[in-house]
C-alpha cells in the first residue's frame, strides 16, 4: 500500500515567529493521525525553528530547494548536509516556479534529486505542464520528459524513496483545479512512465501527489482518485485550519 502524503509548500512566506505559531496550532489539529504523512515545506530561514516546533509530533519538515554540492564556494547556497544536519526530512525539487524564474533544467534537478538521496533525505520531485502544453495536447509528453530527466540514473531502490508531485502549472495559485478525472488521467500516465523506468512493483508503491489550488473544498474528490496519493498545497497550507482539513481528507 502506498503512503498518502499531504505536504504544504509555504513558498516565500512566513517569518520564523509566524512559522512556529502555525506549526504549534497545526500539531494540535492533526495529533493522532497516523496513516497520512504530514509535511510542511518552509523557507530556509525558518527550517531550524520549524523542526524544533514539530519535535515529537507526526509532522515532518521539508526544505523548498537545495544546491547539489557538499560544500564549497557557492555563495548564497545551502547544501544537503546542512539541511540533513538540522533534521529536515524532505526537499521539494523542480517546482515550476524554480523552473520558470530560476531556469532550472531537468538535468540540474536530477543532480539535486541524487544529492538529496545521497544525504539521506527524500526528494519531492515536482513536474507539470503549462497551459499551452495542455492546450496543444502535449501534457503526457512534457511530464514524461520531466520524469525521465529528473529521475535519470536512479536505481529502483532509490526511486522508491522519491515522491512525485504533479502540478499543472495553470492550476497553481489560480484557483483553477484540474478536474479529478483530468488529474487521474495524468497521474496514471506518470505512473506508467515510472513502471517503464523502475518496474511495476516500485511504481505502484510510489506516492504521486497532486498540486494546484488544492483546498478543503476539493481535496476529498481529488484524493479519491486511484492514482492520486496526496497533495502538495500552496495557498491553503499557510493556515493551520485549512491545511489540517486537507490532511483529514487524506485519511
Ligand atoms: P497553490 O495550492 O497555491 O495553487 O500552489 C500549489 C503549489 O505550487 C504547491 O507547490
Amino acid at each position: 500500500m502506498r503512503k498518502t502524503i499531504i505536504a504544504g509548500n509555504w513558498k516565500m512566506n512566513k517569518t520564523n515567529a509566524e512559522a512556529v505559531e502555525m506549526l504549534t496550532e497545526l500539531k494540535g489539529l492533526v495529533a493522532g493521525i497516523e496513516n497520512v504523512g504530514i509535511v510542511i515545506g518552509a523557507p530556509f530561514t525558518a527550517l531550524s525553528d520549524a523542526v524544533r516546533a514539530v519535535e515529537g509530533s507526526n509532522i515532518e519538515i521539508a526544505a523548498e530547494n537545495v544546491y547539489p554540492k557538499e560544500s564549497g564556494a557557492y555563495t548564497g547556497e545551502v547544501s544537503p548536509l546542512m539541511l540533513k544536519s538540522i533534521g529536515v526530512k524532505y526537499v521539494i525539487l523542480g517546482h515550476s516556479e524554480r523552473r520558470e524564474y530560476f531556469h532550472e533544467s531537468d538535468e540540474f534537478i536530477n543532480e539535486k534529486v541524487k544529492a538529496v538521496l545521497a544525504a539521506g533525505m527524500l526528494p519531492i520531485l515536482c513536474i507539470g505542464e503549462k497551459l499551452e502544453d495542455r492546450e496543444s495536447g502535449r501534457t503526457a509528453e512534457v511530464t514524461e520528459t520531466q520524469i525521465r530527466g529528473g529521475l535519470k540514473g536512479l536505481t529502483a531502490e532509490e526511486a522508491a524513496k522519491v515522491v512525485v508531485a504533479y502540478e499543472p502549472v495553470w492550476a497553481i495559485g489560480t484557483g483553477k483545479t484540474a478536474t479529478p478525472e483530468m488529474a487521474q488521467e495524468t497521474h496514471r500516465q506518470v505512473r506508467d512512465v515510472l513502471v517503464s523506468m523502475f518496474g511495476e512493483a516500485v511504481a505502484e508503491e510510489m506516492t504521486i501527489q497532486y498540486g494546484g489550488s488544492m483546498k478543503p473544498e476539493n481535496a476529498v474528490e481529488l484524493l479519491a482518485q486511484k492514482d492520486i496519493d496526496g497533495g502538495l498545497i500552496g495557498g491553503a497550507s499557510l493556515k493551520a485550519a485549512s491545511f489540517a482539513e486537507i490532511v483529514k481528507a487524506g485519511k
